[in-house]
């Protein structure tokens, strides 16, 4: 059984799988104090469908406990890259790839790593919510469920934990046996935000995950983001760069499939070292 929700592959509507994240042991301490080590490193990465190559001799250490941003144009390979990282290319026709990637030193292409242990430990949110169709209630805790992570007793709390956390308990907590369909935009794209970190990933892949929210709820979500540093790992694609700079301590700027520059935040946007960086940052990208 495949835990993973690819909307490419399992719109809304269908009978879907389960959200990936994933169990951490207790990291708090360890990963406070590991943060800025690595926990997912691309070695000479090379990912082509048929015949074309989307993504050319990628090579990036992503460190741990922090906020790192990728950005790049459209078309760069941001969203490839991602999923990537959590193996979700593995099936998409004409895919191959050379090189690898590496969580804490092993493959993921690893014939001993299972694909669901995997997306355990690296948990997507998609661009667009993809909430399964089954209760808001039963959305949240859709990936507990199925890693038997807690007792029937304790969903109630762990979905009570989780909306809250993301700031949707007020409007749903009394309502949690709904649809999700009938909630707003905004309101699907937090609920799969609290699916996807009530498994507590070790990271945490996220795909323009504000692009169809309102400023308010895009703030929340920024705020939010913050505080999951550094006991998660987190990487954001985002076209917005002010968004970036407010969210990531590390960026990346991809560009055809090229990773041009990766740095500090504040480096990558104040002083780029490339100037195809210092083109896209400044907005004068054709
Ligand atoms: N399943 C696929 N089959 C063939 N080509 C694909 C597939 N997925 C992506 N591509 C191609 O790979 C390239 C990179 O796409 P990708 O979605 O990674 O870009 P992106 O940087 O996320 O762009 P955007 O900012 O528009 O989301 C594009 O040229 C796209 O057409
Ligand atoms: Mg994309």
């Amino acid at each position: 059984m495949s835990i993973e929700a690819d909307p490419a592959e399992s719109g809304p509507g269908t009978a879907g799988p389960v959200t990936s994240t994933a169990v951490r042991g207790d990291l708090t301490g360890e990963a406070a104090m590991a943060s800025g080590s690595t926990t997912l490193r691309a070695v000479d990465l090379t990912l082509s469908f048929g015949p074309r190559a989307v993504l050319s001799n990628i090579s990036l250490d992503v460190q741990q406990g922090v906020v790192t941003a990728l950005l790049g144009p459209t078309g760069s390979g941001k969203t490839t890259l991602l999923r990537t990282f959590n193996r979700m290319n593995d099936k998409v026709t004409g895919y191959r790839h050379a090189g690898d990637v590496l969580l804490d030193g092993r493959s993921i292409w690893h014939p001993g790593v299972e694909l669901m242990s995997l997306r355990r430990k690296v948990g997507m949110l998609f661009q667009r919510p993809n909430p399964f169709p089954m209760s808001i209630m039963d959305n949240v805790v859709a990936g507990v469920r199925a890693h038997r992570l807690a007792s029937r007793n304790g969903l109630k709390a762990i979905a009570r934990q989780r909306l809250t956390e993301v700031g949707l308990w007020d409007a749903v907590g009394d309502r949690l046996k709904d649809s999700p369909f009938r909630l707003s935009g905004g309101q699907q794209q937090l609920l799969c935000l609290a699916r996807a970190l009530a498994i507590e990933p070790q990271v945490l892949l996220l795909d323009e995950p504000t692009s169809s929210l309102d400023p308010v709820a895009t703030e929340s979500i920024e705020a939010l983001i913050r505080t999951l540093v550094p006991r998660l790992t987190v990487v954001i694609v985002t076209h917005n760069l002010a968004q970036a700079r407010r969210v990531s301590d590390r960026t990346v700027f991809l560009n055809q499939g090229r990773l041009v520059e990766h740095g500090d935040t504040q480096q990558v946007f104040e002083n780029p070292a490339q100037e195809e960086t210092a083109h896209y940052v400044g907005g004068r990208f054709g």
